[in-house]
């Protein structure tokens, strides 16, 4: 009992994020900001959008696809052009099927199939005649060339498809789009799903600066009012999950080295949801080798063994006896007849790793804010989607307590919103914007 105690007091102390850390973190963020934005070698990709604040008025109705895991939802969207949307249609699919028929996410894929694959889901929801526009959310690090053309860098999320990396994604969904006939659907923009969460945002607030997907990944995107490239006002993707200005823990070292791309995406491996359980797990091992608790099965070395939302059933468990906590660790882990105190010290670590998380989060965007506004003079709000902000309980509250940790009074100016849908609804938002621009110049 007193080992335990003393195990997890070493814990607290590892993954606290103190007042100091969260401002070293918010100005090491800021100069990686600079840097990357003036083209210099930094963790941040600062990759241009081509795309600015929208007005509100964009209307129509618009296809959006929605590309940000291993789920792809194709929506119909309707834009109402009062900073009003509604989703009028809405499909979500899989990519990996979970009896084992298809699997467009593994290295056995090739583009050509996803990108047929994605087509034919887009098929289904056209009717015949008109032309669509498409708006085409790719969440997903990419050099934008164009508003409708991007390059995947990298695949991210432990994506593995052949032949999609160094190619023009926007291309390659038109060219599946037309070799099924489908002309008539016409790609306008491909955004990051952040983009399209602060577009979402800011078609209804203005003062919607900062984007932010927290959920099975991480990251943020900003406006950035003058941009080098173009002297105008552009939002820029920073990629802000590769950021490596956080010092890690033995336990992210571990998880970093034993993933598919070691040393890439190092905040996000600390932050998302992709990594929030398997955290958890190597932490909870080391309790269990070090003989802390015991581990009952083999199968708490099973990497990936906690998902997300058991993070989140855990964090909520308000019983007695942690009944929620022990029906996880049993059917996860095969741990049984632990304590109180042995559960007790789970749920302690789900919490240390989820409130990391968030800590860390809003020192990021305090470092944006910081930079694009020094004195927090202006209102801004920062739009958020994504299950961990939306689900997981304390996460919401965590980003905005540890605001006015930083920021103190002046942290009045901040509002945290979530952006219900963003990554789709704002993929139509930025298609209506270009759509809009071509049409104007026909006439
Ligand atoms: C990953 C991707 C990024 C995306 C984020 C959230 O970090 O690299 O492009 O925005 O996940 O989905």
């Amino acid at each position: 009992m007193e080992r335990l105690y003393t195990a997890v007091a070493r814990l607290e102390k590892e993954l606290a994020v103190s007042a100091i850390l969260l401002q070293g973190i918010a100005s090491r963020f800021q100069e990686a900001m600079t840097e990357g934005l003036a083209g210099r070698s930094s963790s941040l990709k600062m990759l241009p959008s081509f795309i600015g604040s929208p007005t509100g008025q964009e209307q129509g109705q618009v296809i959006a696809v929605d590309f940000g895991g291993t789920n792809v939802r194709v929506l119909l969207v309707e834009l109402a052009g009062t900073g009003r949307s509604r989703i009028a249609v809405r499909r979500a699919f899989p990519l990996k099927d979970k009896l084992g028929h298809y699997d467009y996410t593994a290295v056995s894929a090739s583009g050509p199939e996803l990108f047929d694959f994605i087509a034919g889901k887009i098929s289904e929801i056209v009717s015949d005649g008109g032309i669509y526009p498409l708006g085409y959310t790719f969440s997903f690090p990419c050099r934008q060339q164009g508003v409708d053309k991007a390059v995947l860098i990298n695949w991210t999320k432990e994506i593995k498809t052949v032949g999609v990396e160094s190619r023009d994604v926007g291309q390659m969904l038109q060219a599946a789009l037309e070799n099924r006939g489908l002309e008539r659907v016409r790609l306008q923009a491909v955004i990051n799903d952040t983009t399209g969460t602060l577009l979402t945002g800011a078609y209804s607030d203005p003062a919607t600066t900062i984007g932010a997907i927290c959920g099975t990944g991480h990251n943020s995107c900003y406006l950035e009012s003058c941009h080098p490239l173009t002297k105008r006002p552009m939002i820029v993707n920073m990629e802000s999950g590769n950021f490596d200005g956080v010092q890690q823990t033995k336990y992210d070292i571990l998880l970093d080295q034993a993933s598919e791309k070691p040393g890439a995406q190092r905040l996000e491996k600390m932050v998302s949801g992709q990594y929030l359980g398997e955290l958890v797990r190597l932490i909870v091992g080391s309790l269990a080798v070090d003989g802390h608790i015991s581990s009952g099965s083999e199968r708490l070395s099973v990497p990936y063994s906690l998902p997300t939302e058991d993070i989140s059933a855990i964090l909520g468990d308000t019983s007695p006896e942690l009944e929620v906590v022990a029906a996880v660790a049993a059917a996860r882990w095969g741990i049984t007849q632990l304590k109180v105190s042995g559960y007790k010290a789970i749920q302690t670590i789900v919490r240390l790793v989820a409130m990391r998380s968030a800590r860390l989060v809003t020192a990021t965007w305090a470092g944006v804010l910081s930079k694009i506004d020094p004195g927090l003079v202006r209102q801004h709000t920062i739009a958020v989607d994504g299950a961990l902000y939306e689900k997981m309980p304390g996460y919401a509250e965590q980003l905005a307590n540890t605001m006015v940790e930083i920021f103190g009074d002046k942290a009045k100016k901040i509002t945290i919103r979530l952006s219900k849908d963003g990554s789709g609804i704002g993929a139509a938002i930025a298609a209506a914007t270009v759509y809009k621009g071509k049409y104007c110049n026909e006439r």
